[in-house]
């Protein structure tokens, strides 16, 4: 073998290396190639009481670990020789075109992980055309958000409160604030036991701990912003006179039933979805009370422990109701590849919540704009090789969900 002196114009040509980029924040987050990037960046980023507070479930945490178990079981079965050239993610929601077939999901306290809080997701949600559901228990009014983000899909979550004069106030709200769509959650009678914020002392009233107070000391970017800014409240319940303790138990009303529900249809005219429901008994109560769509929920995890994941209900949901209701799914979603599962199966559309906030926590608005970047690709690299180019192309038959 011959042998002669490298040549550095050569070696060159073959390595090209990375731009470096000087901002901070765009460098982290175009590194980050999947929400697990994301959920790293955030807890980093965030005291460990709020990065809990989202991450966390209730009690054993059962059924949060089951919502994410159940995706990593899923088998595909593509099909190939198909023309992929274009795909297309692309439907229409309750009369709405939107661009992808995932929103976000309501989710509280929304400034409490990052300042931005609800405005930086709800614009992020506007740009990619999707929809966004404030919490009632949001940091940010309706009307802040319709002022804030003028083209948005902003739809508004609901819990049905005993006072029916307070109710009556959310829905004049909403309809003031351009509201289409009203989320009724039904899963939370009672708040339920998270005990990672009891620990943490994240609790109504907050009785914090030193160890998680000398935590949020060592995030100094998030204690800058949460100090220099308007100071955190309820958005709905400026006006509220009382305890937070008295607020949750009057809001989370345990005498609601199915009347309550065909109440609020009679007062609300535009779209009504029921959030939160597990069974087919249910579902067949929530269609005569004339829901629009029913979206099958566990709460993330955050509710009744050792529920299932709501992709296990899918399949039975949809051969019994499909015909007549469209069903959202949500719970577990962290990758494109979910999505398309969930759509796969039968679902309308799906809906994400932690996966969102953690790139909020990451980076702000920009941090859910990558958010949805991330998912936006898998989506597609995942239809690719599904051999599929559009979401009605999107079959059960590409799916097996393994015994294993
Ligand atoms: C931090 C946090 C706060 C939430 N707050 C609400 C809420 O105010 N109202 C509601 O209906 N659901 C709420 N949820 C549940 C979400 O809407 C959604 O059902 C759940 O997050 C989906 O699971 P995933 O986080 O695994 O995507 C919350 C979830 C999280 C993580």
């Amino acid at each position: 073998m011959q042998r002669r002196f490298p040549r550095p114009w050569e070696i060159r040509r073959l390595v090209k290396f990375r731009k470096f980029i000087w901002n901070g924040k765009v460098r982290r987050l175009s590194r980050a190639m999947t929400i697990e990037d994301l959920r790293k960046l955030a807890k980093k980023r965030t005291p460990k009481g709020q990065f809990d507070y989202v991450e966390g479930g209730s009690e054993a945490e059962i059924t949060l670990q089951r919502n994410l178990d159940y995706f990593q079981k899923v088998q595909f079965s593509p099909h190939v020789l198909r023309d992929i050239s274009a795909i297309d993610l692309s439907s229409q929601l309750l009369g709405e075109a939107t661009d992808l077939p995932f929103g976000f999901a309501p989710t509280g306290y929304t400034r409490m992980m990052h300042v931005a809080g609800e405005v930086a997701v709800s614009s992020a949600a506007a740009k990619a055309k999707i929809p966004y559901v404030l919490s009632t228990m949001g940091t940010t009014s309706m009307s802040e958000l319709a002022n804030e983000v003028k083209h948005g899909n902003n739809w508004f979550q609901l819990y049905l409160w005993k006072d029916r004069e307070k109710s009556l106030k959310f829905l004049a709200d909403a309809r003031s604030a351009g509201v289409e769509t009203l989320v009724l959650t039904v899963d939370v009678p009672r708040t339920s036991r998270r005990l990672r914020d009891v620990r943490n002392g994240l609790t109504i009233p907050p009785t914090i701990t030193l160890k998680t107070f000398l935590n949020t000391l060592t995030r100094f970017g998030w204690l800058k912003d949460f100090l220099s800014t308007e100071p955190l409240t309820f958005a709905s319940f400026a006006d509220y006179h009382g305890t937070i303790a008295d607020l949750s138990n009057s809001m989370f009303d345990p005498t609601n039933t199915f009347e309550d529900l065909k109440w609020l249809r009679n007062e609300w005219s535009g779209n009504l979805v029921i959030k939160g429901v597990q069974r087919s008994d249910d579902v067949r109560k929530a269609i005569d009370a004339g829901v629009n769509a029913v979206w099958l929920s566990n709460h993330g995890g955050r509710q009744l422990d050792r529920s299932p994941s709501p992709m296990e209900l899918l399949p039975e949901m949809i051969s019994r109701f499909g015909e007549e209701i469209d069903f959202y799914v949500d719970g577990g979603i962290t990758s494109g590849a979910d999505i398309v599962t969930a759509i796969a199966l039968g679902a309308k559309y799906a809906f994400v919540g932690r996966a969102y906030l953690y790139g909020l926590m990451a980076g702000g608005e920009a941090g859910v704009d990558r958010a949805i970047e991330i998912l936006r690709t898998e989506m597609m690299q995942t239809m690719i090789f599904l051999g599929a180019s559009s979401l009605q192309e999107l079959t059960p038959d590409l799916i097996h969900p393994r015994s294993h």
